[in-house]
């Protein structure tokens, strides 16, 4: 599975998989929005669902992983990022819904962390686990085995457009050096050219982009300079 995804891309032969944040993106035009980025060559498209428990802020939920999967091309993997307390209950919603990849956070799951795991990899899509900048490598150690993704956060999650942490960014490191060979590690939190290019040095093949994507004057600009 996570091999195929890699491979989707295969006539463009791009290095990095590219995941714009629609955090940043006019919601009044989402459609539109996400198409503009695939167009220029993102195919994935990042969805992050926060519960104002979690994070201090509220976003979307399910209803709109549906509508958007029922009117975006096939190819569009959506990338859905949760961002909420209690990750075992509201996983199967996200799997009706369509998502190709459902990424939890370890501090939520506690010790629900591998049925949410098995729950995502039955529904044959891809499963991430995802730790928040202060949260230790050792926390997921055990489960980066089973999962198809990790997401290393470099922002307290929550908002769009802060700044990049570099500490936290270290973690990235030490996730490759436990990784199987196809592991995807994504890396979310102010990422630009300049701040994907560390996390690449680190071993980061997936970037989360929001404001550097969709706020940029040239779109098309900014996600090839994070392609490859
Ligand atoms: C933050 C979200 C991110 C956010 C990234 O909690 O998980 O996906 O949209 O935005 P930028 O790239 O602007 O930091
Ligand atoms: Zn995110």
């Amino acid at each position: 599975m996570t091999l195929e995804v890699f491979s989707a891309n295969a006539e463009n032969a791009h290095k990095y998989i590219v995941s714009p944040s629609i955090l940043s993106a006019d919601f009044s035009n989402l459609k539109s929005e996400i198409l503009k980025t695939y167009n220029f060559g993102a195919k994935w498209c990042h969805i992050d669902v926060m519960d104002g428990h979690f994070v201090p802020n509220i976003t979307i939920g399910a209803p709109v992983v549906k509508s958007l999967n029922e009117v975006l091309p096939k190819d569009i993997k959506l990338d859905v990022h949760l961002m909420i307390e209690n990750p075992l209950k509201y996983i199967p919603d996200f799997i009706k819904a369509g998502s190709d990849i459902i990424t939890f956070h370890i501090e939520a799951s506690c010790d629900t962390t591998e049925d949410c795991i098995s729950l995502i990899k039955e529904a044959g899509i891809l499963a991430g686990v995802s730790i928040k900048p202060n949260t230790p490598v050792s926390l997921i150690e055990k489960f980066i085995p089973l999962v198809d993704m990790v997401l290393v956060m470099t922002v307290e999650p929550g908002f769009s457009g802060q700044k990049f942490m570099a500490d936290a960014a270290k973690k990235i490191k030490e996730v490759k050096s436990l990784a199987k060979d196809n592991l995807i590690i994504q890396v979310d939190g102010g990422i630009n050219a300049e701040t994907a290019k560390i996390c690449a040095d680190y071993g980061a093949n997936c970037f989360v982009a929001g404001n550097y994507v969709y706020k940029s004057p040239d779109i098309e600009i900014a996600i090839n300079s994070l392609l490859d």
